[in-house]
């Protein structure tokens, strides 16, 4: 297990799905502000075992999906199948994937804690310019707070951000949601809890520089 670089690689060889089937609650807020036509473009960065690819694949969407693990994905893929639905699901990595593809959604829930110091200013100029006009952006990431100790389950990449630094990379955007919530989590069966900024943002056309 030590040779993976994340231990999900493990835990998603199980039989049953580690985050379970049910899609996250952010994407009605995204269905909401940009209902599925034909042909809108999503991607799903870290999408795990694909509880939530597949959901905006049943709603219509024609989504692509990445994770690091090769079990991720062909649960994912596997999941599509038993739905009934298509969704191009891929091995890859969020420091260093390229695509030429844009899209109308794109998205990434429990991941961005795993870019490399290095690559978030480039990862977030990649996305947004992968991103349609008036194309939306939901991110979400796990912030420090000295009084949350540690996950039980915390990755050896894993690096916890500091409260609104996501924020600031929207500066320009829509925003149309910002959010910094504490919950409690039950994954790996041992109670605890984190810390979570969100945001959903939308890109506008510019009409001047600064
Ligand atoms: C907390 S889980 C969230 C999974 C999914 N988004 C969900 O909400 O069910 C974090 C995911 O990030 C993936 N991951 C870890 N390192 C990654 C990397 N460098 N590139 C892409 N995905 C990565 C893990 O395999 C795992 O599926």
């Amino acid at each position: 297990m030590d040779s993976y670089r994340t231990q999900y690689e493990k835990f998603y060889e199980a039989e049953d799905y580690y985050w379970g089937k049910e899609p996250a609650d952010f994407l009605e807020r995204l269905i909401a502000l940009k209902p599925p036509r034909r042909g809108m473009k999503i991607l799903d960065i870290g999408c795990g075992e694909g509880k939530d690819a597949v959901y905006m694949a049943k709603k219509g969407y024609t989504v692509t999906a990445f994770d690091l693990t090769e079990a991720g994905i062909e649960k994912t893929k596997k999941y599509a199948a038993e739905t009934g639905v298509k969704i191009n699901a891929y091995v890859d990595d969020i420091n260093t994937f390229e695509t030429d593809e844009r899209f109308d959604i794109i998205y990434s829930s429990g991941t961005l804690q795993y870019l490399f110091d290095d690559k978030i200013a480039s990862f977030f100029e990649k996305i947004q310019k992968m991103t349609n006009p008036h194309g939306l952006n939901y991110f979400n990431v796990f912030v420090r707070k000295t009084f949350i100790t540690d996950a039980p389950d915390w990755d050896k990449e894993e690096k916890l951000w500091e409260t609104g630094a996501l924020f600031t990379w929207y500066a320009d955007w829509k925003i149309h949601y910002l959010d910094e919530t504490i919950f409690d989590c039950h994954s790996c069966d041992t109670p605890h809890q984190h810390c979570m900024d969100s945001i959903l943002a939308e890109k506008m056309i510019m009409n001047y520089r600064k």
